[in-house]
């Protein structure tokens, strides 16, 4: 069947991976990726794709209505994958109102667009709104997140996305959108914005700079590489059941404190480093106000339903990982320059 599939933040992080998957495995389709490049979207994340027949770029806020209906208007939006948030928890105690904007009133803007474009043929189409395990709040040292999991956010962040994820669910009770949510654990890969731990860490290991572990560095969150999340993302989909969750996680759990070991280990043998000599960068910072302690996904019902499992274990995907940020140092500067450093000094200069 022809899809024209609107993506929305489709040059961020997980988005312009879920963009480069479908533009190259479905030919057949249209992929409109619609992006406000806010300082997370850059285009340079999808250079391999931009020149495909079935690729096409809009650059626009999902707080604009209007330009929402004129875009599903021009290329006759199918279906959506919704992606576009403000996704930094740490930016979220920084500015709530910002992720309240974007996060919930935007996506309201995208369903009323998308029901009022679709108007009665509704079962044809398909929003898909991808979600986080944050929206579940923090686990102890036993457990683990399933879809029947309270809803219990605990940062300006998670409870954002729990509220976005609340309104899909209301529009599909109230208004028949057929929608689906994916709720998945933390993603880790190439194009990751420096402000995440794990390419904050790459990067200031290149750098020799320290490395500030909030805490005491015993939270724990469960890795999954960025390309097994948009392949979860292809299948839920296309064959996930309308009106329902499905959680998506790597089995993957790491102490933050084991995992910036590794890292600076794996680190030290890739820059030919002493063995050791990273670690030394390890700085203990003030904590997270509201810290989730321990994240934890069972995936099982997409794996049993649709047959998803990751499909590279941690090591691989970290040292892909770090290979790929040595190798494009110049991406590295250009998102670190400008608005980067003024975040980075309000964030840690006082911790
Ligand atoms: P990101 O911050 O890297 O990218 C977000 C993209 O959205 C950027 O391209 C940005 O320009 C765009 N955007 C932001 N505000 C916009 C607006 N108002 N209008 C249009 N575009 C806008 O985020 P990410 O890490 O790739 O996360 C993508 C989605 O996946 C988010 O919804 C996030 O909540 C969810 N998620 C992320 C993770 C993770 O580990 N990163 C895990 C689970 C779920
Ligand atoms: O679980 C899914 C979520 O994972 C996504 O919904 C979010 O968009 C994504 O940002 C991520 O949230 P986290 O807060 O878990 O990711 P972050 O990389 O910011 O932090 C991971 C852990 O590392 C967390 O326990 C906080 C800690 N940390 C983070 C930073 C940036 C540090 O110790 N030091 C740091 O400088």
């Amino acid at each position: 069947m022809k899809k024209n599939i609107l993506i929305t933040g489709g040059a961020g992080f997980i988005g312009s991976h879920v963009v480069r998957l479908f533009v190259n495995k479905y030919p057949g389709y249209k992929i409109i990726n619609l992006d406000a490049l806010t300082y997370a979207g850059n285009l340079e994340n999808l250079k391999d794709v931009e020149q495909a027949s079935n690729y096409f770029f809009e650059h626009a806020n999902i707080l604009e209505p209007d330009v929402l209906m004129n875009v599903f208007e021009q290329h006759d939006i199918t279906d959506v994958i919704h992606l576009a948030a403000e996704s930094h928890v740490d930016r979220s105690i920084l500015s709530p109102m910002d992720f309240i904007y974007t996060n919930i009133i935007g996506t309201v803007n995208l369903l009323t667009v998308a029901k009022n474009y679709w108007k009665e043929n509704l079962d044809a189409h398909r929003f898909h709104h991808v979600s986080t395990d944050e929206v579940y709040g923090t686990l102890g040292d036993t457990g683990f997140f399933t879809e029947e999991t309270g809803y219990a956010p605990n940062s300006p962040y998670s409870a954002s996305k729990a509220s976005s994820d609340h309104f899909v669910r209301a529009y599909g009770e109230t208004f028949h959108i057929p929608y689906i949510i994916t709720n998945c654990s933390n993603n880790y890969g190439p194009n990751h914005f420096p402000e995440k731990l794990i390419p904050l860490f790459i990067n200031n290991i290149m750098h020799k700079k320290p490395l500030p572990v909030y805490g005491k560095g015993e939270n724990t969150r469960d890795w999954l590489y960025v390309i097994d999340h948009a392949r979860a993302i292809d299948l839920v989909f296309h064959e996930g059941k309308t009106g329902q969750h499905y959680n998506v996680g790597g089995f993957n759990e790491w102490k933050n404190i084991d995992l910036v070991q590794l890292l600076c280990k794996l680190m030290d043998e890739k820059l030919k480093r002493q063995p050791g000599e990273s670690s030394k960068l390890i700085t203990y910072v003030k904590d997270r106000p509201g810290h989730d302690l321990r994240y934890a996904i069972d995936a099982t019902k997409i794996n049993k339903e649709l047959g998803w499992k990751p499909s590279v274990t941690f090591e691989e995907g970290l040292s892909i990982t770090i290979d790929w940020y040595l190798k494009n140092e110049e991406w590295l500067k250009h998102v670190t320059s400008g608005e980067y450093q003024n975040y980075y000094t309000e964030q840690y200069s006082n911790r």
